[in-house]
């Protein structure tokens, strides 16, 4: 089969491969810099980037988070001037509007934007009509809303959609926890639905990027076969070099077995995908220290009303600065297969062979 090229608003990528947005701060300028370099789009998470910054004091929770956003963008840029390099923003969270914003204002190319329906994103980018804007859903009817608001409110369509698969994607899943793996959703349907719906509606022929659950070349030769125009990947660049997390979140990924991957209840009232935590202990670290919702990160939470369960933003910055034991490991149920830290590289010459090394020589003859 042809792996070809991907257009995603103004923005064409070599590879029909974004990087996952990963918070708090596993994909951050570095991870996308690099994806980019290689030409796929990087995504850098928005969600609580300043916390693990020098711009974070303890307290100033919303000043840090857009000044450390603009830092991430900067260094991406700086590691691949010409890429395609963007952001992931999550509608759940108190500061979405100003982190869209910032996305725009520091140059980011396309904001994907899920955990919630992006229903004002287009309000948000207005004055930046060249920022491509997708939404993630998990369903057909997800995305037929979004698109009739976006139509009705600002006479704009997504300029792709990511179908996000709640039964193997990491992090905050789109699905009450009772209906996942259960074995009533279909992955490729809804991205072929999510097409059709386009197609027959506005005439359209959108790109439908399919997350979850894609790890290697016949992952994504399978995608494509069952009518992704792309993939959308996070777990698989957890083991690299690039990766922006701690060591020891990376060796979370290679000691974990398949057993251990599970899923938890967000306080954010989202089931999550995650190596599984002693929630004892991620609890006893937020009384340990205090926490007691500092930063109010969340429009709705279950911790900041009720100090039920733990506080998210916290115990995933924990383990991105390698407190694995009282953190929390957020990832797609293939995080088992990391055998060893590789590089970015290495992943594009595995998954795009012969057409990655052709890009490789042209990235390094400049
Ligand atoms: C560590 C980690 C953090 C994540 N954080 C976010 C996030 O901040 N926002 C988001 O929309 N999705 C997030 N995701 C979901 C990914 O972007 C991606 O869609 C999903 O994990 C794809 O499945 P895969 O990991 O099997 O490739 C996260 C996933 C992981 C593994």
């Amino acid at each position: 089969m042809m792996i070809r090229p991907l257009q995603i608003g103004r923005y064409q990528l070599r590879f029909p491969l974004i990087q996952g947005g990963m918070g708090v701060r596993i994909s951050g300028g570095n991870l996308a810099g690099h994806v980019a370099k290689y030409g796929g789009a990087g995504l850098i998470a928005t969600a609580g980037i300043g916390l693990n910054s020098p711009h974070y004091d303890g307290k100033n929770f919303f000043t840090a988070d857009p000044l450390a956003l603009r830092d991430e963008i900067a260094k991406a840029y700086s590691i691949a001037p010409d890429g395609v390099i963007g952001t992931n923003c999550m509608v759940a969270v108190t500061n979405y509007e100003t982190m869209v914003r910032t996305s725009c204002e520091a140059g980011a190319k396309l904001i994907v934007s899920g955990a919630g329906l992006p229903l004002n994103l287009p309000e948000l980018t207005a004055d930046f009509p060249e920022v491509a804007i997708v939404p993630i859903v998990s369903s057909v009817k997800a995305a037929e809303l979004i698109a009739r608001k976006w139509m009705r409110g600002y006479n704009r369509l997504p300029d792709a959609v990511v179908v996000e698969d709640p039964d193997t994607a990491g992090g905050h899943l789109g699905e009450k926890l009772e209906k996942i793996g259960t074995g009533t959703y279909d992955q490729y349907a809804t991205v072929r639905g999510v097409k059709d719906y386009f197609r027959q509606n506005f005439q359209v022929d959108i790109p439908v990027i399919a997350a979850g659950g894609i790890w290697d070349r016949n992952d994504l030769l399978h995608a494509l076969a069952e009518g992704a125009d792309g993939v959308q990947m996070a777990s698989r660049f957890v083991c690299t070099e690039e990766c922006d997390a701690s060591d020891s979140f990376k060796q979370a990924y290679l000691d974990c077995g398949q057993e251990d991957i599970g899923l938890v209840m967000s306080p954010a009232g989202l089931p999550g995908r995650a190596i599984t935590p002693n929630l004892d202990q991620v609890r006893q670290r937020d009384v340990d220290l205090d926490i007691r919702c500092p930063s109010g990160c969340l429009k709705k939470c279950t911790y900041k009303t009720g100090q039920e369960r733990f506080c998210i933003v916290h115990a995933l910055d924990r383990a991105q600065r390698g407190d694995i034991q009282t953190g929390l490991v957020f990832c797609g149920t293939n995080a088992w297969k990391a055998d060893r830290i590789t590089t970015v590289a290495e992943i594009f010459n595995e998954l795009f062979g012969q057409e990655s090394g052709r890009a490789a020589a042209s990235v390094a003859n400049g």
